[in-house]
């Protein structure tokens, strides 16, 4: 069995240690095994251009991995955080994850959305699982708008993950029925931490963007099933006990494994 903790909050756009302090607040005595923050959880989301992510943005040296380094030692937990990332003259929006031991993963988001697409570089790092170094789990990261591409949740599952883990800034209210979806086409936990709150920028043209992330952080059973939601906008911890070797059975009754039944020669793509 292993604990999961679902972290959602309203960071404060370009307030990295408030954040990080709230951060600790929320889980303060929390006992847990897993961590999952929402993405750019330290810097918040609404960035007007590549200069001022890249302004905002960390490289493995940065004092918010540092942060999540000890976070990780102190809960002897897995950490799932989304930031920006800094690589020389790019910035990528990233998860890191921060093993209990100091060992760090960086995950760079694959389907960037809307506006990230004039901020952040496209995703490399390809998709890949984490084994949980104290429990048998093995983790995959996809980051929000990844959900909306069933390949990256079937590559994770083909690589063996158990739960996907996804950082998310979500906008919209049709996200659920994507990621149910990708828990039930692939029998594994999906757990989602999203942010909640408003915020408002003034954009470089004058125009003002407002945009509302809609909370309701979420753990999918296996079975496409919420196990817990949050609500829309309060800001706390969800914990929640699984067992993460339910999901490596592919079969759904007597007869189908979901991957054994895939029939690739037929598919596109
Ligand atoms: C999103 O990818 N932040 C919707």
């Amino acid at each position: 069995m292993l604990k999961i903790s679902l972290v959602q909050f309203t960071p404060e756009f370009g307030a990295p240690a408030k954040n990080l302090q709230h951060i600790a607040g929320l889980l303060n005595g929390v006992e847990t095994d897993i961590i999952l923050l929402p993405e750019l959880c330290t810097t918040g989301y609404s960035f007007l251009n590549q200069a001022e992510a890249l302004t905002a943005s960390e490289g493995l040296d940065g004092e918010s991995i540092a942060f999540f380094k000890q976070l990780a030692n102190e809960h002897k937990a897995m950490v799932i955080a989304g930031f920006a990332e800094r690589d020389g003259e790019k910035v990528y929006n990233s998860a890191l994850i921060a093993l209990p031991g100091g060992e760090l993963k960086v995950y760079r988001k694959t389907h960037l959305f809307f506006r990230e697409k004039v901020c952040f570089s496209e995703g490399n790092s390809g998709f890949f699982i984490v084994d949980h170094p104290l429990k048998d789990c093995k983790v995959g990261i996809m980051i929000c708008n990844d959900w909306r591409y069933p390949e990256a949740a079937r590559s994770l599952t083909l690589l063996g993950a158990d739960i996907i883990a996804c950082p998310s800034n979500l906008v919209s209210n049709v996200w659920g029925i994507g990621m149910a979806a990708r828990a039930l086409e692939n029998k594994v936990y999906v757990a989602v931490a999203n942010r909640c709150g408003t915020e408002t920028r003034q954009m470089d043209d004058g125009s003002t963007q407002s945009l509302t992330f809609t909370g309701g952080s979420v753990l999918y059973n296996f079975t496409g099933e919420p196990i817990e939601q949050a609500d829309k906008t309060e800001q706390h911890v969800i914990t929640l006990e699984i067992d993460p070797l339910l999901t490596r059975d592919k079969f759904f009754n007597a007869y189908n494994d979901l991957l054994n039944d895939r029939r690739p020669k037929f598919y596109l793509g």
